[in-house]
């Protein structure tokens, strides 16, 4: 698999291993700069050449290991979103972002620009979790903005109901002084609380916890940033939903992936797909997204 790598004729294109022995793709164009790991197809870094700052949040004490989701980046969570709708053994958020791609294309674009594609097929391994056949296609365009596409092929004979999400944590200079506009109006279910429906009410500012799922919402957002001084545009596409999420302190204190202060320079606004998509034998579906920094 690691030679295969090794076949694209992509001048920006280099493949190393980390640390831990993983395969990491470092996109490096006149336009930006992204890593990309093999492990769950995992975008780590985007860095517009023209930004002062990357785009995304990587958690100092992220673990790089074959069975862990790397906290930070762009996790994908695929084929459902959060835990699992009836089997509460099996991982939360799916298999895909644990589990090992394949670069099958990586070319230069005219404009500067790099485009890679990570293919996952079922397995032996994710057929004992998810009982279907399927192919997942990941195309990530590197330019001065991040563009990504999942696209989910139902190469099963029989009808699947899939879900997810593009997990992006952005890198803030201070949660306090964040807002989130887009959301105004839209009908969330707060997670924290035993998921009542709440009403969103202007931009979000976090002061505390969060964790909103924002339904029947394919609007795109905005993140103003008054520490960084900048905002990041945030559009999809084939998404019935945005998760906003950040643990705050306790849950961050928690977890062993997170620095105690590490709720205090991330957030997370997601490309939800979370009421579930079916899918006839031979249908496909595409859940992508757009980030940018419009103001820096
Ligand atoms: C969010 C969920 O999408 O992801 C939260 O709404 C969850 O409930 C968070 O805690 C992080 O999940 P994980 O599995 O990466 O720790």
């Amino acid at each position: 698999m690691t030679s295969a790598i090794t076949d694209f004729d992509c001048t920006h294109l280099s493949v190393v291993k980390d640390t831990s022995g993983m395969d990491k793709l470092i996109v490096d164009n006149p336009l930006a700069y992204c890593e990309v790991y093999l492990h769950g197809a995992h975008i780590t870094e985007f860095k517009a050449k023209t930004a002062t700052q990357g785009l995304l949040w990587l958690s100092p004490k992220a673990v790089f290991a074959r069975d862990k989701a790397i906290r930070g980046g762009i996790p994908i969570c695929w084929p459902w979103f959060g835990a699992h709708p009836t089997d509460k053994n099996q991982p939360a958020h799916g298999f895909a972002r644990v589990s090992l791609w394949r670069l099958t294309q990586a070319k230069a674009l005219d404009c500067g620009g790099t485009e890679l594609c990570l293919t996952l097929t079922d397995n032996a391994e994710t057929r004992c979790i998810w009982p279907f056949r399927f192919t997942l296609e990941y195309t990530i365009k590197v330019t001065e903005q991040l563009e990504v596409s999942l696209v989910h092929i139902n190469t099963d004979k029989q009808p699947v109901s899939i879900g997810g999400a593009l997990h992006s944590y952005f890198k803030v200079g201070e949660i306090a002084q964040v807002q989130i506009a887009g959301l105004a109006g839209a009908t969330y279910l707060d997670k924290l609380a035993d998921g009542q429906a709440c009403t969103q009410s202007g931009e979000i500012r976090v002061a505390a916890e969060v964790d909103s799922v924002y339904l029947d919402c394919a609007n795109d957002c905005t993140l103003k940033d008054r520490a960084l001084g900048r905002t990041i545009s945030i559009c999809k596409q084939g998404s019935d939903s945005t998760i906003v999420w950040n643990p705050w302190l306790r849950k961050s204190q928690q977890m062993a992936d997170m620095s105690d202060d590490g709720y205090r320079h991330m957030v997370c606004i997601e490309a939800g797909v979370v009421n579930g998509k079916a899918l006839a034998p031979g249908e496909q579906c595409e859940l992508a997204q757009r980030i940018e920094v419009v103001s820096d």
